[in-house]
């Protein structure tokens, strides 16, 4: 067994035909959740799963789970991760762990293993949260951090609601939420980040993910003529917008350290050359891995606000769209992906992971871990995101391998 590996041509052909699904020009794929591509993508990977034998069942919020029997029953080492894409989405990010996934199970299943415990492969709804917020929503609710009753009603950028989409698209299932119990979840993905690239390191052991705050700021301001009206006279909603993401971008660089901070959308209206902007909206996403500094990065924003407010006379609402603190994966289980991918040959990095991740909602239920693999000059959320077929593989055979260990112990 211990000379069991991937098929990586399969692992590949599975990447790219689910990589045609939404697919945009130029490469990489736009499958926002619960669209009509994240449900082709969906019947898809619902198809291969169930070529493979796995008893698949899809639950209220659209998560779907397939399961492979072990010896005995109980609760089976998981693995999985997510399908749908952000707008501007590359093949790997998410795909990756859910198809790795199906690969080890169709690997186990040519060789006639069976596991002690059971095994599952999963894919999470809208991990992204680029068109419902907040991310890792189906994985949250899955592991009972969010309420599936106000996930459910939450509206997008569309206008429409996750209950009203995922009935849509014939994904809203009867499984109970809350109920799943996982022996131990281990996420396969690529890193996002040019961290294993730079140092030229295989494999990632994650050892947590760091905590993220997403804020959307409404401004109020009075539209008026960009040619006569005084600057002294002025309310204008633009300027505060672009005030507000400027400062995010100022908070990083006083903090220092492992602050971030990012303003991804700024809409005006009317968005004209020649007119105030009447309204805008602004989102700020702050991550930390200390939960006290990222508090106080948000305390530092909304005093910037508050004053923003006084000084241009309009007014400001704050909505917060996602709030998940810091996570450390299981010791354990860290020291199992790295001691397997060292025991592959494979150098080994110990590492945070800057971006959400659905084993981040698994890890304060059961035992969690994930696996990274480089990404080619660390982009990822775009359509150049890149990973090595040789760099998957490795991923994807300490994948196997760990899911084997933590089966059979
Ligand atoms: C989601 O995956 C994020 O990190 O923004
Ligand atoms: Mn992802
Ligand atoms: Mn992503």
């Amino acid at each position: 067994m211990s000379n069991l590996r991937i098929d990586l041509d399969r692992l590949m052909g599975r990447i790219q035909r689910l990589g045609q699904v939404g697919a945009l020009e130029g490469g990489g794929v736009c499958r926002l959740a619960l669209t009509e591509e994240d449900k082709a993508g969906r019947d898809l990977v619902v198809g291969w799963m169930k070529e493979l034998g796995l008893e698949v069942s899809v639950d209220r919020i659209g998560n779907v789970i397939g399961v492979r029997a072990g010896e005995v029953e109980g609760p089976p080492v998981t693995t999985g991760s997510h399908i749908d894409t952000v707008a501007t989405g590359g093949l790997y990010d998410g795909n990756l762990g859910v198809l790795a996934g199906l690969e080890v199970i169709e690997t186990l299943n040519e060789a006639g293993v069976t596991t002690r415990h059971p095994l599952a492969v999963g894919f999470f709804t809208n991990e992204e949260g680029a068109r419902f917020a907040p991310d890792m929503m189906g994985s949250g609710v899955h592991q009972g951090a969010l309420s599936l009753e106000a996930c459910l009603a939450t509206e997008g950028i569309d206008g429409t609601t996750v209950g009203n989409d995922l009935v849509r698209i014939g994904y809203a299932g009867e499984t109970p939420v809350g109920e799943f119990c996982a022996r131990a979840f281990i996420e396969l993905h690529v890193e996002q980040g040019p961290v294993l690239e730079e140092e030229g390191t295989e494999i990632g052991a994650v050892t947590g993910v760091q905590g993220i705050s997403w804020t959307e700021y409404s401004i109020s301001g009075v539209s008026n003529h960009a040619g006569t009206t005084p600057m002294r006279l002025r309310h204008d909603a633009g300027y505060v917008a672009a005030a507000i993401a400027t400062f995010a971008r100022r908070i990083a660089r006083d903090m220092g350290g492992d602050q971030v901070a990012t303003s991804g959308v700024i809409e005006l209206e009317p968005n004209l050359v020649n007119v105030i902007a009447r309204r805008a909206k602004v989102t700020v996403d702050l991550r930390n891995t200390d939960e006290s500094l990222l508090q106080e990065a948000e305390q530092r924003m909304a005093a910037r606000v508050l004053e923003l407010a006084g000084e241009e006379g309009v007014e400001i609402t704050a909505r917060s769209l996602a709030r998940f603190q810091p996570v450390d994966f299981d010791a354990g289980m860290v020291d199992l992906v790295a001691e397997t991918a060292a025991g592959l040959g494979h150098s080994v990095r110990r590492m945070p992971s800057g971006a959400g991740h659905d084993a981040q909602m698994f890890a304060p239920n059961c035992p969690a871990a994930m696996i990274f693999v480089p990404s080619k000059d660390g982009i990822s959320h775009n359509v150049r995101e890149y990973t090595a077929p040789q760099e998957i593989a490795a991923g994807a055979n300490v994948l196997l391998r760990v899911m084997l260990s933590a089966a059979s112990s």
